[in-house]
């Protein structure tokens, strides 16, 4: 089987390097040996043995009946889109590490597989090197998905952890993240969770079978999280992590990403640095648990590469996704009950239960405020009760063990 890699960036130099790296173990899963014969890349790269089969133009690759499988690393819509929907109406298998594109065009492109019998995997596009689409669209399928709770951004989870850890404030930690290479110098869509919506939304999709808009999902990023906040939570035995989580309560569907406190009774409690986990609840099932490196060359690579096992054992026959085009409506998150984290100015300690009734005051002494747990509300009650408060510092969710 020839292969094209589009993009020689991270992940496709890695897809290079675990082809080469595991050639032998790799034919004999696939049934044949696997080659690449084409990166493409706009860049030169000289001195690299990619050099030789380094391509500039796509339609050399579209249009070469020899190769079978793309393998797109290459991040964004654009031209990303184009050309694997024009690789899977040529015939080819697709398989991709790209979140954007699967969140954005994944039933489109799913059904212009099944069309031309050929398949569209995307197992790297969420929680790297961790199987968790084909578990979901393959092995947990006897059961109706109750809940999906991940930490699904490797660089928000080594900054909270590192917050958690050294006590240190966000912009501290983003600096030095950015310096290990863990964060991208625009930070942007990881910290202000974009990229764990556009995961969230994928496997929201895979566990109910119809589109999930992104668009539709409140999200809220980790910017304004404090080294205060950690104290807190610290004293309250809890962690703060960032969230993409989807729960149906009865005919509803809720979807969200944002930070949430989190026990440590919660299985999620300890995945720390950049590791990812995510919890899945099935009505049979109960909870399942997968854990590993959500980000990074080899890790993610490895996903790809076995995708492009699966594409070359499955060729002239299409792996069925449920995942059609009709959008799922997710109901508004104010509906959605959880316990809230508080802190206000100490001023107007009196109030808080007079608002809040019974809650659970934290010391965490630090001077001039007040922290507590409330109670279970819907966000709309908190929203009005917060109301109450002129100087409300932040409120965090407070997710249960659930
Ligand atoms: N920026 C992403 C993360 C990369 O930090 O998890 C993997 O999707």
């Amino acid at each position: 089987m020839k292969i094209a890699v589009l993009g020689y960036g991270t992940i496709g130099s890695g897809v290079v390097e675990v082809v080469e790296k595991n050639a032998a173990s790799i034919e004999k899963r696939a049934g044949e040996k696997i080659e690449v014969k084409y990166v493409l890349d706009l860049r030169e790269f000289p001195g690299d043995p990619v050099q030789d089969i380094l391509v500039h133009d796509y339609s050399v690759i579209a249009e070469d009946e020899e190769i079978g499988v793309i393998v797109e690393t290459m991040g964004g819509t654009k031209p990303a889109y184009d050309f694997v929907k024009t690789a899977l109406l040529n015939g080819k298998s697709v398989c991709t590490s790209n979140k954007e594109l699967v969140a954005a065009h994944g039933a489109e492109l799913i059904q212009i597989a099944e069309d031309k019998q050929v398949n569209f995997f995307f197992e790297a596009s969420v929680g790297g090197g961790i199987p968790i689409i084909r578990p979901l669209n393959q092995c947990i399928t006897a059961d109706e998905i109750e809940q999906i709770n991940g930490i699904l951004n490797g660089t928000t989870n080594f900054i909270l952890s590192k917050m958690a850890d050294e006590g240190a404030d966000f912009e501290d930690v983003l600096k030095e993240a950015q310096q290990l290479g863990y964060a991208e110098k625009d930070p942007t869509a990881d910290v202000e969770g974009y990229d764990a919506c556009r995961k969230i939304a994928i496997l929201t999709s895979l566990a109910y079978g119809k589109q999930v808009d992104y668009e539709d999902i409140y999200t809220e990023g980790i910017t304004k999280i404090t080294a205060s906040d950690f104290k807190y939570a610290k004293q309250a035995g809890l962690a703060i992590k960032i969230f993409g989580m989807s729960k149906k309560v009865g005919s509803s569907v809720y979807a969200m990403v944002a930070p949430q406190m989190i026990g440590s009774g919660h299985p999620l409690y300890s995945v720390n640095g950049v590791f990812n986990g995510i919890s899945v609840k099935g009505n049979m099932l109960g909870d399942v648990m997968f854990y590993g490196a959500g980000a990074g060359k080899l890790p993610t690579a490895s996903a790809v590469v076995a995708d492009v096992v699966a594409a070359v054992k499955h060729q002239g026959d299409h792996v069925p996704i449920t995942w059609s085009s009709e959008k799922l409506e997710i109901s508004s998150v104010e509906e959605m009950e959880t316990r809230f984290f508080v802190r206000v100015d100490e001023s107007e300690k009196q109030k808080i239960q007079d608002v809040f009734g019974e809650v659970q005051m934290i010391d965490a002494g630090v001077d001039g405020e007040c922290g507590f747990i409330t109670s279970g509300m819907k966000e709309k009650e908190f929203a009005k009760k917060a109301e109450a408060f002129a100087q409300l510092i932040t409120r965090i969710r407070v997710m249960g063990d659930e």
